[in-house]
């Protein structure tokens, strides 16, 4: 009592390893996996596919996430904080982007999000009456083109997200994720039992790891990096913020493994709790983005109980998100609060706020009630713009950076000043100078198409 204890650095810290793990993993585990990475699968013809993308996230995608981690720590600073410190000129731009990217995915994420919330009450509330009919697809259309629906649900969303990073590190995020990411684990596992048990259920896993490599064209190998970055959470400097919360003695390598791993293995299972589902009730793999709204329903409303299993799935999408809308939120957040001085409180509520309506005009434009962006929804704009321009070319210079301008200084934090030689050290050296520049710069180029 009465002993203050002081410290040199007053900045938040993660309350455990294992609490930064679930956390980053929260992170990256996120709609990519759940929704995303079960329809391009599809759309690019299984198996195939699914060995692609292992190899690019397993060599590119470990290495970028380390090398972010790393400056993160070694700076203790938010995304522009850090590059202003360890590389000065114009190398903040970089965090700028970042910070800017946060503010675009952030925006459409929370509508996308916002409808697993709706989903969840749907799932006891009609839905499966209606899927049975067959017209998931038509009830769906109807739900995304209600802007009162879709803007209260992501109103509902963003609040999600707003209390919990205005709880701060400790008691916010990682609290929630220590809780929310086994629980998502847990939830997926009773999915896949529902879906393997079923009649027909391997002509589902057939399709989704049998590779058939005459499906393989250049556009499969720019969907998995794609796919990749976006899954991992790379490319605009949200693993330097989580990591600038980490202490210094924790080893880095296994923490980016361990990242990599979970993010794979939800995304991995995540097909077998849909493909085998999708083609025992003779449902088409390569539906797209309507895969989880419409296919699923339509999946569930076929089966006993089936109001539960949707219910289940939405959650577990719910949680999916939740953990990775917070750490988009944080990255903005950070910003603030480093550079500028704001409070945590002012920060997340402001900022949210702000997101929020700029996530407006995604909310209104799938229904058609906002004009289109040289013909592309307001919402597949922002993504495009995101996904496809500022997460690449972030995850180019953040590469380049580590290889080459800052590479002491991350060797230095990679392997806690030298206490923990880092094995593959080499490898991943050549990797942030070469291989991922040059492949993430090719699928840049090609990505360009609007
Ligand atoms: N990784 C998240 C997902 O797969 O849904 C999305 C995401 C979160 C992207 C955080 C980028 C980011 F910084």
């Amino acid at each position: 009592r009465g002993v203050m204890v002081v410290s040199t650095n007053d900045r938040e810290q993660w309350g455990s390893r294992l609490g930064f793990i679930m956390a980053a993993a929260g992170s990256a585990v996120g709609l990519g996996n759940i929704w995303r990475f079960p329809y391009v699968v599809g759309m690019n013809g299984g198996g195939a596919f699914v060995l692609i993308y292992l190899a690019i996230v397993f060599i590119i995608g470990a290495s970028v996430m380390l090398a972010e981690m790393a400056i993160g720590r070694g700076a203790g600073l938010n995304a522009v904080g850090s590059f202003k410190k360890l590389g000065g000129g114009a190398w903040p731009l970089v965090g700028w982007m970042g910070v800017i990217a946060g503010f675009i995915i952030l925006s459409f994420y929370g509508v996308v999000a916002g409808w697993t919330i709706a989903y969840m009450l749907k799932s006891f509330t009609g839905l499966m009456e209606v899927a049975s009919q067959g017209k998931a697809g038509d009830a769906f259309g109807a739900f995304v083109s209600n802007p009162t629906q879709v803007i209260l649900y992501q109103a509902l969303f963003m609040f999600g997200t707003i209390w919990i990073v205005f709880k701060g590190i400790g008691e916010g995020i990682e609290k929630y994720c220590k809780v929310m990411m086994p629980g998502l684990f847990l939830l997926l596992l009773v999915l896949i039992l529902r879906a393997v048990t079923l009649d027909g259920a391997m002509k589902g896993i057939e399709f989704y790891l049998k590779p058939d490599f005459s499906k393989v064209t250049g556009g499969t190998v720019l969907s998995a990096l794609g796919q990749g970055f976006f899954s991992l959470s790379l490319g605009m400097g949200c693993m330097i913020t989580y990591g600038s919360y980490l202490n210094k003695d924790e080893a880095l390598p296994s923490a980016a493994f361990t990242v990599t791993f979970l993010d794979t293995l939800v995304a991995f299972l995540a097909g077998f709790a849909i493909f085998p589902a999708v083609f025992a009730f003779n449902m088409e793999p390569a539906a797209g983005p309507g895969l989880t709204f419409i296919t699923l329903p339509s999946v569930f409303s076929k089966m006993p109980m089936g109001a539960v299993f949707s219910f289940v799935f939405f959650l577990l999408l719910f949680f999916a998100a939740i953990t990775s809308s917070v750490s988009l939120l944080e990255v903005c957040v950070a910003y603030f609060k480093d550079e500028l001085g704001w409070d945590r409180a002012k920060a997340s509520w402001v900022l949210g706020l702000v997101i929020f309506l700029l996530g407006v005009p995604s909310a209104l434009s799938l229904g058609g009630h906002f004009p289109k962006i040289a013909g592309k929804d307001f919402l597949d704009a922002m993504d495009f713009v995101a996904s496809n321009l500022l997460l690449p070319l972030g995850g180019i210079l953040i590469s380049l950076f580590a290889g080459w301008f800052w590479l002491d200084g991350c060797k230095k934090e990679i392997s806690n000043q030298g206490r923990l030689p880092f094995v593959f050290e080499g490898i991943w050296v050549w990797i942030c100078r070469l291989v991922a520049p040059v492949v993430i710069a090719i699928v840049f180029v090609k990505g360009l198409k609007w």
